[in-house]
Parts: structure tokens; C-alpha cells; sequence
């Protein structure tokens, strides 16, 4: 079968099996320069760890066994072209909006999308319309987009150059992708996907659609995130009319390191390999782990299992008085080590192959109904209604690299307007962009999360979040 083929991988593997003798870069020498107490680890992957050598291609200029790679996983995920993304999710995301937008010119985003959205929006200097997903009070987080919301958008900004979307978010929730796709076509306006989450998604029915196959232009995954890839081992796929191939591989160029690492980029294709020939009887196999693994799981008087989209995220909704990192915190102390920990929320991972470390995870779970401590009135907090349906930067980030900045500690910065992203991380959705005005809700908000023991990334968190230095109005 066409799909079990991992060009890339074994033209590395033959090259290192001739024991070549290295007068390049890099400085290992193919494992052999490197900390004798340190070799056992590194030594394997260091004899793939190449570069533009004679017969192993070239990123920048596929022709021969990358460009084979690449073709494969096009042909697997069902894109125009696919390219390997060797700085995770990040780079095809700054790459899909810099093709596609330039200064000033609008762009339709999901407000609760990855930092790196916002960070190709500041590079681009776009003009991002913020559309604000719906608010689910189940979950108490903001989630899909609202098809009217994107509508409405869509009608006061016919002009737009694409509209950005998140699917699936982090806790593999979905939405009708496909209408939002359809609609935005309408308009001849290109629908850019950044599917982080949902590598797998390809593989069968047991798993929501892909964008792609939903007719977005430009989708992007984290291989590495569901699939079996090295940490940030990414694809970009291309599949659009309305986006220009040209560009996209001319800010890839732009944004992808000129000495992109072999044994990562060969672990895409490795992964997309896995992907492609796995067989009815391992997707039923994985869905019986997963029902096992919740069924574990289950502690009703501490947590809800959460249903999901995609079955491979488990998320845990704490009951009232029970806190998630209290939680995690404990499952920490087994070392089962969960994804992601929000104010509210425990989120595990389930990979592509049963479970099997059962017994440690049922003794975690006992640990915790013996040891968690209940504290019924803790403080809650509400997190809505932070934003308008159809909004904008309060100040452009053309007059934001403009204005001088300054620090202000985060208990006085109510009404500045931020020169910096304030992130809960993970999931990395900030809670207040750069350009957008503090208000005391967010400073209630960000104690609340950080009382929660959630990550808040800044900065420079010893003086202060940096704000423009006037509360003035900015036009
Ligand atoms: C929705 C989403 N998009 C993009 C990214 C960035 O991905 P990467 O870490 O592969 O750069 C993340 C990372 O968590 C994410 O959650």
C-alpha cells in the first residue's frame, strides 16, 4: 500500500546505515562530538539528524524525498499541497495569514483563537474584526463561532481578505464548520482553518470531519500534537482557488528555519504513515480504551466526564468546591500527568493506541477520593460577556508601534490599553490582546484565574503588564 511508505525516513535511515563521515554541519558529527553521559539518550536520533545532503532533498526546494513525503500526506489528508511545518502549528498559522493579508486590510477572526493568530495579524498589520464565539455556561468558556455572528460580519465587511477559524477548540469541541465555510465563499473571501487540534481527524468516522474535506482553503496541524510527531511537528494544507500557493510557500520560506531538523520532519512522515494505514479494527480497539479509561475516570461526586466531539479528550468538569488543580495536582503526585488545567477543568489526553497503564490510573484516582479536600464555598467568577458580538482592536497595530509604553502593575492598569497579550496558558487564548483596552473585569478575572493556580503568561510579571502610556482616546 502507497500510504505505508515513509520516504523520507528511510532515505535517512540508508544514508545513515552507509556510516558516512560528516564534514558538515551539524556540529555532532552524526552523534559521534557529543557528552559521553548523555550519548544513550541522544545517540539513535542524533545518526538522522542530517542535513541538505546529496539525496535527502531540500525543504526550501523540494524535489526529491521531502517533496515524495509532502506528496504523500497531500494525497492522505486530500489537499492541493501539503507542507511540513517544522515550527509546529505556530509557523503555518503566521504563514496561512501572512499570504493572505497585509496592513490595514481586514481579516475575520475568532476572537477565542491560538496566540499565534494574533501574533500573524500583528506581524501582517492587519485589521482584525473580531467575531465572538458563543458563551457555553455548562463549560463556563467561550467556544464555537456563531453563524450569524460570522454573517453579520460578512455583511458589514464584504471587503475582507479571509476568515480565520479554530477547529476543533482544545477540548476537541466542534461546530458546523461547513456552513461558516460555504458562507464565507459567498463572498469569495478564503476561510483559513487552524485545526491544531485534529490531525486525526482523517483517519475514520469515529472522528469529526476535517476542515479540509469541508472545503476550507488553508488547514493547519499539529502532527504532533494527536499523532505520533516529534514536538512541533506540524502540516500546512493547501486546497483553495481564492489563496495564492505562491505566497504561502514564499512566508513559509520566510518564517521556517533555513536548517530544518531531519529527524523531525521525517517523524511527519512517519506519523502521517500511521495515520494512513491504521485499520478499522485499531480505531475500535482505541474507542474501547477510551470508554475504559472514563469509566476510570468516573468519580461523579468530584467531577463530570465531559462528552466530547472528538472522544480522545477527556475533560473532567469539577463539581462546586473541588479545585481542578487540586486535582491535577494530585494526579501529579502519581505521575499521570494531565494536559491542561483551566479554573474549572482537567483535561486529559487519550493517544491512538489503547491504554495501558490501567492499574497506576485506577490507584491515581483512589489517591485522589481519598485525599481531595472539598471546600464548598470557594469564590467563583463571571467570564462572560467580555466583548461585543462584532468588534475591533481599540487601537490599530499600526498606532500601537507608534506610542510610547509603559509598565504598570496589574491591580492599576484598569483602562490603559495594552501593549502586550495577557495568556492564560495553556490553552493560549489571551484574555486581553495587545491593542485592547484593561478593564477592572479583566484585572477580577486574572486574579480569580491565578487564585485558581491557572498560568498567566506575560511578559515581565515583576513590574507590571506594559500599556500604552496614556489612557487618552487613541484614534
Ligand atoms: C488552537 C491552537 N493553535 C495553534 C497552536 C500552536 O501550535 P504549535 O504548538 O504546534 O505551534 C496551539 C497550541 O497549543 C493551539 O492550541
Amino acid at each position: 500500500m502507497k500510504q505505508k511508505a515513509t520516504p523520507l525516513f528511510d532515505a535517512l535511515q540508508q544514508f545513515s546505515e552507509m556510516n558516512p563521515i560528516s564534514f558538515h554541519v551539524p556540529g555532532h558529527k552524526n552523534g559521534e562530538i557529543f557528552p559521553e553521559n548523555v550519548q544513550t539518550y541522544f545517540s539513535s536520533i542524533l545518526k538522522l539528524d542530517m542535513t541538505e545532503l546529496s539525496g535527502l532533498d531540500d525543504l526550501h526546494s523540494p524535489h526529491g524525498t521531502i517533496a515524495e513525503a509532502q506528496s504523500l500526506a497531500a494525497e492522505y489528508f486530500g489537499a492541493d499541497a501539503t507542507y511540513f511545518l517544522v515550527g509546529g502549528s505556530t509557523a503555518g498559522n503566521l504563514a496561512m495569514i501572512l499570504a493572505t493579508c497585509s496592513t490595514n486590510e481586514k481579516v475575520i477572526v475568532q476572537r477565542n483563537s491560538h496566540k499565534s493568530i494574533f501574533n500573524g495579524l500583528e506581524l501582517s498589520g492587519a485589521r482584525p474584526i473580531f467575531i465572538t464565539p458563543e458563551f457555553d455556561n455548562s463549560v463556563d468558556r467561550y467556544t464555537a463561532p456563531n453563524i450569524k455572528t460570522l454573517k453579520g460580519a460578512l455583511e458589514q465587511h464584504p471587503d475582507a481578505k479571509a476568515v480565520v477559524l479554530t477547529y476543533p477548540d482544545y477540548f476537541g469541541k466542534t461546530f458546523p464548520i461547513k456552513e461558516s465555510i460555504e458562507l464565507a465563499h459567498e463572498y469569495n473571501i478564503p476561510v483559513l482553518v487552524d485545526e491544531a487540534h485534529g490531525v486525526h481527524f482523517s483517519i475514520d468516522k469515529a472522528f469529526p470531519q476535517s476542515a479540509l474535506d469541508l472545503g476550507a482553503d488553508v488547514v493547519i496541524h499539529s502532527a504532533h500534537k494527536m499523532a505520533p510527531a516529534m514536538t512541533m511537528g506540524s502540516f500546512l494544507h493547501f486546497r483553495s482557488r481564492l489563496v495564492s500557493k505562491d505566497k504561502i510557500t514564499h512566508y513559509l520560506q520566510l518564517i521556517q528555519s533555513s536548517s530544518p531538523s531531519y529527524p523531525l520532519m521525517a517523524s511527519l512522515d512517519i506519523a502521517r504513515s500511521f495515520l494512513a494505514t491504521m485499520k478499522a479494527e485499531d480505531i475500535d480497539n482505541i474507542m474501547e480504551s477510551v470508554a475504559m479509561v472514563r469509566d476510570i475516570l468516573e468519580v461523579p461526586e468530584l467531577w463530570d466526564i465531559l462528552p466530547a466531539n472528538d472522544p480522545l479528550k477527556i475533560t473532567l468538569q469539577l463539581k462546586d468546591g473541588v479545585s481542578a488543580k487540586g486535582v491535577a495536582s494530585l494526579l501529579e503526585n502519581q505521575h499521570v500527568y494531565p494536559e491542561l488545567v483551566t479554573h474549572n477543568q482537567v483535561l486529559l489526553i487519550h493517544g491512538l493506541a489503547p491504554f495501558e497503564n490501567i492499574n497506576h490510573l485506577k490507584k491515581a484516582v483512589k489517591r485522589i477520593k481519598e485525599q481531595l479536600k472539598i471546600c464548598p464555598n470557594h469564590a467563583t467568577i463571571e467570564i462572560d460577556n467580555l466583548f461585543t458580538d462584532i468588534h475591533e482592536l481599540t487601537v490599530s497595530y499600526q498606532t500601537l508601534q507608534q506610542r510610547d509604553t509603559l509598565k504598570v502593575p496589574l491591580n492599576k492598569s484598569s483602562g490603559y490599553v495594552a501593549a502586550e497579550a495577557i495568556i492564560p496558558y495553556p490553552p493560549g487564548i489571551p484574555l486581553i490582546l495587545k491593542g485592547e483596552r484593561i478593564t477592572d473585569k479583566h484585572i477580577n478575572i486574572i486574579r480569580h484565574l491565578t487564585e485558581q493556580g491557572v498560568e498567566i503568561q506575560h511578559r515581565d510579571k515583576m513590574n507590571g503588564i506594559s500599556v500604552l502610556n496614556t489612557k487618552e482616546q487613541i484614534t
